[in-house]
Formats: structure tokens, C-alpha cells, sequence
């Protein structure tokens, strides 16, 4: 059975579709924004501030690079630009079945209005900045994606049962 990669914007709800993911098909969620935050000690607003964005990229590349070596069926929930590399893009592909959130930007905004843990969102007009990275970044999400799976009025369980449901039908026998 294929391990399942969940990409997706900021606010799409990777980590807790992953966390739904993991208690059904009782494998391991690995977050890498939450390994890579335990890893440097620190959160992802202070290693953005501290050490820079290229800095971040770089690790979220390398700890891709360490997660091939996972035995076993495993949920992988990556944070919102890690499709933006092709290298990382191929690198998803080699860990399993590429599954894309998609969320539009009035859902997003709605989930994170007041959210202070997304660097890239802070500051004025934060409906301007999702919306410019969304468009940006859509098509390389759907670049990285096997399937895609909308998630706009949808509630956690719902979406894990679609995933599901898409691999099944796909040929996975989840
Ligand atoms: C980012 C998304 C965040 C985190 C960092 C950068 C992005 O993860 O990796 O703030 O570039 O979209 P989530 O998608 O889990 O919020």
C-alpha cells in the first residue's frame, strides 16, 4: 500500500486531514513543518526571522531527501511551498501518491484570519497575499498532484474519507 503525501496551501488542512489519515489507517503522520520546528528548536515564524526563508527551503529539501529512507506505509503532511522546488516536487512523487487540497482563498482566509504562525501571511492586506500566492502556486501544486480533492465547505472527516475513496478507486486497495 502506497504511503499518501498531502500538498496544498497554507490553511487547506494538511495537518489535520493527516492526523484524521494516520488514526484510520493507523500508520504515522510525519509533519515536516512540525519536524523541522523540533529539529532547529525553534518555531517556523522564528526561523524564518533568524535564519531566512532560502534557509528554511533548504531543510525542508533535506529532510525530504531523509524521509525516503521510511519503512512501511507512512502519511506525510509537507508545508504549503514545498511543491515549489522541482526537486521537491520530485521528491514528494518518490515518497507516494501525491494528494493536492485545494482551497480557494475565502476559505483560506476565513481559517487563518488572526493566524500570527504563518510569516508569509503577515502584515497588511492579507486577502491580497493569499490570493497572489495562490495563483502563483496552483499550477505547480497541480504539477506535484496524482489526485486533487477540493476542500471548500468540507469538514476534516469528509475529506479523509474522499482520500480514501480516490485511492481506492485509483487502485490503491486502502
Ligand atoms: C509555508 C507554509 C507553512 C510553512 C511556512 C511556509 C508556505 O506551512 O511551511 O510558513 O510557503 O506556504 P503550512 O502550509 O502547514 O501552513
Amino acid at each position: 500500500m502506497e504511503s499518501i503525501v498531502l500538498i496544498g496551501f497554507m490553511g487547506s488542512g494538511k495537518t489535520t486531514v493527516g492526523i484524521s489519515l494516520s488514526y484510520k489507517l493507523q500508520c504515522t503522520l510525519n509533519d515536516t513543518d512540525k519536524m523541522i520546528e523540533k529539529q532547529e528548536g525553534w518555531s517556523i515564524s522564528e526561523i524564518f526571522a533568524a535564519k531566512g526563508e532560502p534557509y528554511f527551503r533548504k531543510e525542508e529539501t533535506r529532510l525530504l531527501e531523509k524521509l525516503k529512507e521510511k519503512k512501511g506505509r507512512q502519511i506525510y503532511s509537507v508545508g504549503g511551498g514545498t511543491p515549489l522546488r522541482e526537486e521537491n516536487r520530485r521528491l514528494l512523487g518518490e515518497l507516494g501518491r501525491v494528494v493536492y487540497l485545494k482551497v480557494s482563498p475565502e476559505t483560506v482566509y476565513e481559517r487563518l484570519k488572526g493566524d500570527v504562525t504563518r510569516p508569509l501571511l503577515q502584515g497588511d492586506d492579507p486577502m491580497g497575499k493569499i490570493k497572489t500566492l495562490l495563483h502563483e502556486r496552483e499550477d505547480l501544486y497541480r504539477r506535484a498532484a496524482d489526485e486533487v480533492i477540493c476542500v471548500d465547505g468540507k469538514k476534516t472527516p469528509q475529506v479523509a474519507e474522499e482520500i480514501l475513496a480516490l485511492l481506492k478507486q485509483n487502485g490503491d486497495e486502502a
